[in-house]
């Protein structure tokens, strides 16, 4: 029997701020969705938060992309955005884009990360979600878990690691996706997704026999709204141990904070906090951006869970290396490099500065760079 395991996520009101969620809001999202447990159309759900979003962790067997389950999610966001309303939250249904849910939740504004395998004789997983960034947060990490063997030892070790990973890249503005083979192809791999603002890794299969072992939510808000209405903060899902990565290797990368896209006002870039589920509550300058780790084994689609894996004294180092680099780039205020380069500051506020100003910009003799000129240097180093 093949079980699905689905998380939904959405941002449907912060308190306070953009801050944390509502104790009333997460229990009346937990009762909604525990019903279709009672109901039978679900095997198994639990609730994670971080920040201001709230993620749906279910188990069922109807595949991905079920109609009935991103349904069950969509309703169970709408029954909270009520109780957001009623407490007049900051942006209470911030994340839902439509009033009316069309048959797949994708599209509408939560993200979503499902995937359907065969539960092994123990299945451990771990979900990881995040608040104040973007999903090519996970582009760094996913290649260290998958792709590089000095983070990962198992990749050396493990003879079902030993053949590598098979990358699913998404190009975020046309919609196409790649498959790159590593380690093979682990250059053509890095040259793409280290260009965070247009792609993110959107699976991970291993080669040895094509089973998946990781997947991550890659809705961009922006992109579907047209507008800035808040960061998509992502979550992912990566299976562990017996051919895949340990625990440890999963966590490795995160005890190395980097920078990522998402702080105040989805405009700024800032570190990644790998935090415990209590400090997952970004305040200073609405951030630093927060990680919280979710493990799971899972018992015949139970979720025996979840163990809070980010909650031990060896993250302390990375936590406190990461108001390091906060301090940092907070002396450049709103000076690039901290605040987002000038592409990705297009959904924002941006555009209408630059309509304002359009008819105030007039010539001048300064010199311009000469389209010829620009050839003949081309093939210079
Ligand atoms: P134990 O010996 O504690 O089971 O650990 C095995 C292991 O592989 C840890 O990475
Ligand atoms: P969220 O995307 O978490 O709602 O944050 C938005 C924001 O503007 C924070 O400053
Ligand atoms: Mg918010
Ligand atoms: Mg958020």
């Amino acid at each position: 029997m093949k079980l699905t395991l689905s998380v939904i996520k959405a941002d449907i009101g912060g308190y306070v701020g953009h801050s944390d969620t509502h104790p009333e809001v997460v229990q009346e999202v937990k009762d909604f969705v525990g019903k279709e447990v009672e109901k039978g159309n679900l095997i198994y759900s639990d609730i994670l938060t971080c920040g201001d979003d709230i993620a749906i962790v279910m188990t069922h067997t109807h595949g991905v992309d079920n109609e009935t389950v991103h349904r069950i999610a969509w309703e169970a966001f709408e029954r909270g955005t009520q109780v957001a309303k009623k407490l007049k939250l900051y942006g209470a249904g911030q994340d839902l884009l439509t009033d009316a849910f069309s048959g797949n939740i994708k599209g509408l504004g939560p993200g979503v990360a499902e995937m359907e395998f065969e539960e092994r004789p123990s299945e451990p997983v771990v979900i990881f979600f995040a608040d104040k960034t973007s999903p090519s947060a996970w582009n760094l990490p996913l290649y260290e878990m998958f792709a590089d063997p000095m983070s990962t030892a198992g990749l050396v070790i493990d003879p079902k690691m030993h053949d590598g990973f098979t990358f699913e890249v998404l190009d975020l503005y046309t919609g196409k996706a790649v498959k790159i083979n590593t380690p093979a192809e682990v250059y053509d791999l890095l040259a793409l997704i280290g260009s965070v603002g247009k792609y993110v890794v959107k699976n991970v299969y291993r080669n040895y026999d094509g089973e998946i072992a990781a997947t991550a939510s890659t809705q961009r808000l922006s992109l579907i709204a047209g507008q800035y209405v808040g960061k998509d903060d992502p979550v992912m899902i990566v299976r562990s141990q017996s051919g895949f990565p340990a625990i440890g290797e999963i966590l490795e990368p995160f005890a190395k904070p980097w920078i990522v896209e998402g702080w105040m006002r989805g405009s700024h870039n800032g570190p990644l906090m790998p935090v415990s589920f209590e400090d997952a509550r970004p305040s200073r300058f609405d951030g630093p951006p927060r990680v919280i780790a979710a493990g799971y084994q899972i018992a015949e689609g139970k979720l025996i869970g979840p163990s809070d894996l980010f909650k031990d004294p060896a993250f302390d180092k990375a936590r406190s290396v990461a108001q390091e680099m906060a301090d940092m780039l907070r002396r450049q205020g709103i000076f690039e490099p901290h605040r987002l380069p000038t592409e990705e500051m297009e959904y924002t506020s941006l555009p209408k500065i630059l309509k304002k100003l359009e008819n105030r910009f007039y010539d001048t003799e300064e010199e311009r760079p000469e389209k010829d000129k620009i050839t003949e240097k081309e093939d210079m180093d």
